[in-house]
């Protein structure tokens, strides 16, 4: 039964068979030869999926160890940082800076918005001490993306470091780490990347490197300097790394390459559309609009009639589909369906079918097959462009 449970969820995400396997090889010494030629291939591969020449470390632990990593490795004390929060992720990047004794001004935008790329500007413009800009790429609580560019040529303009949450994107989302000027990305293995929890894994530019030089706030075990010194002399970490989960990531790699970063990203933006199309057609609201829609988990407001505990504890018990809720103000209030990674057509379909059965079951008048068709449609028109 487990074997064919559905996750539909914005990470952990299913593994792909290649993934498993691999995840069982035997063991290995993180001081071997056999060590060295894994990283470099796994760093390698991940260069290509961030689009960077910039330095990519590999940290063990899950995203959150990265983003508090981007913070302590890039600033000092009293440091001021500008923070764009769109949901709950970008108030917890907002939290760790907090927490390390930055100055946080915050930018809020109203849950299931994106980021006012304007009021970015104004803020930057009334106000010179500000070192970096923090930004969510992925809204994962709402289901919205930011467009990590025009963000780029600010930090640009005004000088300042421009960190990006890419947990919930990379690899099913387009960021172009170097073009867009991104000085720290990070993101973990469980996501688009389709691994096991165990990675984080984070881009850092020549600036912010520098800037790391100057920075005086507490780091040893996540220490960018160790981590990178460590690479270039042994292509090795300095601590014992999730060596299993690296021998999955090294084959995913491998498939995300073989099948090219733009056929990725397609697929992601095929499945995002085809469920979007078919909670319409269900009847139900979606929180965000088209032009700001992730491509990688969708909100949909629940109907008054049906509670979130009720639907998500029927499609599990009835169909082993699992989804989720949401954060904060959208908790109780909308679902959420993740769709990113080794997601299939058939997982989609099947997903929508269990949706409209249990909604209907729970007294929601739909008609059914009706969101299922329109799903069928948005892939058979991709066929046949
Ligand atoms: C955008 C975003 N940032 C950060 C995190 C936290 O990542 P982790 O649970 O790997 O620490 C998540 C997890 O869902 C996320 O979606």
């Amino acid at each position: 039964m487990k074997e064919k449970r559905t996750l539909m969820l914005p990470g952990p995400t299913p593994l792909p068979q290649k993934a498993r396997i691999a995840g069982a090889n035997p063991m290995i010494g993180h001081r071997e030869k056999e060590f060295d030629l894994l990283m470099e291939e796994v760093v390698e591969g991940l260069k290509y999926v961030f689009q960077t020449e910039n330095d990519l470390l590999v940290l063990t632990c899950s995203g959150t160890g990265g983003l508090e990593a981007s913070l302590s490795n890039t600033l000092s004390r009293g440091d001021k940082v500008l923070s764009l929060c769109t949901g709950a992720f970008g108030a917890r990047y907002a939290s760790i800076a907090q927490n390390y004794g930055l100055q946080v001004e915050r930018l809020d935008f109203p849950w299931g918005e994106a980021v006012d790329v304007d009021k970015v500007k104004e803020k930057l413009e009334e106000d010179d001490e500000i070192k970096a800009i923090l930004m969510t790429h992925n809204e994962t609580s709402t289901g919205v993306v930011n467009n990590p560019k025009p963000i780029g040529e600010l930090a640009k303009e005004y000088n300042t470091l421009l960190l990006i949450d890419a947990v919930s994107s990379l690899g099913g989302i387009e960021l172009k780490t170097d073009q867009w000027g991104a000085d720290v990305v990070v993101t973990s293995s469980q996501k688009a990347l389709m691994t096991p929890p165990g990675l984080a894994l984070v881009s850092v530019s020549p600036k912010a490197l520098k800037a790391g030089e100057s920075s005086d706030l507490p780091k040893f075990y996540w220490d960018f300097k160790r981590a990178k010194d460590r690479y270039d002399n042994k292509s090795q970490t300095p601590s014992t790394p999730a060596i299993s989960v690296m021998y999955s990531l090294r084959e995913v790699l491998k498939e995300i390459k073989e099948e090219g970063l733009e056929n990725v990203f397609k697929r992601h933006k095929i499945v995002a559309k085809a469920i979007r199309r078919s909670m319409e057609a269900i009847g139900l609201e979606l929180l965000v609009k088209d032009e700001i829609a992730s491509k990688t988990v969708t909100a949909v407001r629940l109907p008054e009639e049906v509670s979130y505990q009720k639907l998500n504890k029927r499609l599990k018990e009835r169909y082993n589909v699992y989804i989720t809720g949401s954060k904060g103000e959208l908790q109780g209030k909308v679902f959420r369906i993740g769709h990113l990674g080794n997601v299939s057509r058939s997982d989609i379909l099947s997903t929508i079918s269990a949706i409209e059965l249990t909604l209907k079951d729970l007294g929601f008048d739909l008609e059914l097959g009706s969101g299922l068709k329109a799903a069928q449609k948005v892939f058979y028109e991709e066929e046949r462009r």
